[in-house]
């Protein structure tokens, strides 16, 4: 028997994953290979929230995740109507497979969606990347942190300031740092993406010279910050290849904002394109939490087109620099950038997925 939170486990573990979107995908496929090597059986959950093929079955093929056994259809919305379409279909998965724990990654609203359904049936919840927080409550992420770590009962974070963080909101139990899964999935992968993709040939960049946007906050795609980023991008000089999220594409049109015809946009693009492309940039200029880390474990200077960050460490190593979305400091921002010369390993040693599926195997508190 296993012991998990207040939780006991009878051997022969069963795990409910809960994914929804494109860096839910990225996150999950390290750790299924880490659980069925321990001999951990994984049904997956697909909330639907991320939909079009750029964003969902392009990382289904390419990592070689498993087809879910359960698929919603929770589609966009507000964040209540997203979430409350997401919960039916999560308890109802959660009651038929009766699973030891529910497995849900990172801070969307499908993490909270499956937190919450999973806790109000007395399953326990094991949170994948807990602990991060950027203390802004009007990102709609934060709330999802503050609120799944509250009741999960396993919490694998990724570095030691999460785990503080817990700590100062007076969580301690059930806490492990683990090291961050999507370092996994980037040591393993980035070498082949090198290898096979073609994205910069096809985008018509070189190696070192251009940079890489990312822009799909909430906050960022109001027309107001839009139009500030737009104008900065107009005044970089250098190539800038853009994979845009359906989100911004949206909200540009919506703003009738034109962005600079010498940006080399494209729809996003799946997981080896884009570690192809980031790598290998001069630069990278970015909303997303995930890209943020990714920059860093590449070793190219970020620019954040936001004034918080979970991912401290790679602010205070230097290697990347709050900047929000005033025109001038981006600019300046962009044009100072520079590697620095120290690059100390972050975020663990690229075995998070095996630490989390042995402690979900063998772990006894309560
Ligand atoms: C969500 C997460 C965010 C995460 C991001 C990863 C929340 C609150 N936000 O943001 O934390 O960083 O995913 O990419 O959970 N859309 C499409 N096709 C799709 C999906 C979305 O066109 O397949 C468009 C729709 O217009 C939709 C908008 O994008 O309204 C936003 O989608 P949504 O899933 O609500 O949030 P993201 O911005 O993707
Ligand atoms: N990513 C991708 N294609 C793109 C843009 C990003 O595969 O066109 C990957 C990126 O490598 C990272 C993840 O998506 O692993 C980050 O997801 P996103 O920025 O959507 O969400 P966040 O991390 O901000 O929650």
């Amino acid at each position: 028997m296993r012991v998990i939170g207040s939780a006991t486990f009878a051997p022969g573990l069963r795990i409910l994953s809960v994914v929804g979107n494109r860096p839910q995908f990225i996150k999950s496929a390290p750790l299924s290979l880490a659980l069925r090597n321990a001999g951990v059986e994984e049904v997956t959950l697909h909330t639907g929230q991320h939909y079009d093929p750029e964003l969902s079955a392009v990382f289904f093929d390419e990592l070689e995740l498993d087809p879910p056994a359960y698929r919603l259809e929770s589609g966009s919305g507000t964040h209540a109507e997203q979430t409350a379409r997401m919960l039916p279909g999560i308890e109802r998965a959660v009651l038929e497979e009766r699973p030891d724990a529910v497995l849900v990654y990172g801070d969307t609203n499908s993490t909270l969606a499956g937190a919450l359904a999973a806790a109000k049936q007395l399953v326990p919840v094991a949170h994948v990347e807990a602990g991060l927080r950027s203390f802004d409550r009007t990102m709609p992420e934060e709330l999802n942190r503050l609120v799944v770590d509250r009741i999960s009962a396993l919490l694998f974070c990724p570095a030691e300031g999460a785990v503080a963080n817990l700590a100062a909101e007076g969580i301690t139990v059930g806490v492990h740092q683990v090291g961050d899964v999507m370092y996994d999935a980037n040591l393993r992968l980035a070498p082949i993406a090198r290898e096979r993709s073609r994205a910069l040939a096809e985008l018509g960049v070189e190696p070192g010279r251009y940079l890489v946007l990312t822009l799909h906050r909430e906050a960022n795609t109001r027309a107001d910050a839009l139009a500030r980023i737009a104008d900065a991008l107009a005044r970089i000089e250098e190539p800038v290849v853009f994979p845009v999220h359906p989100r911004t594409t949206a909200a540009l049109a919506a703003a009738g904002i034109s962005l600079d015809s010498r940006l080399r946009t494209t729809p996003p693009v799946g997981y080896l394109d884009f570690a192809a492309l980031a790598s290998q940039a001069r630069l990278i200029l970015t909303d997303s939490g995930g890209v943020q880390k990714e920059a860093y474990w590449y070793g190219v200077p970020c620019v954040t087109l936001r004034t918080t960050s979970e991912w401290v460490e790679t602010l205070e190593k230097g290697w990347n620099r709050l900047v929000g979305t005033d025109p001038d400091l981006i600019v300046q921002a962009v044009r100072e950038a520079r590697p620095q010369a120290d690059r100390p390993v972050l975020y663990g040693d690229g075995h998070a997925s095996e630490r989390i599926a042995d402690l979900l195997c063998t772990m006894r508190h309560g």
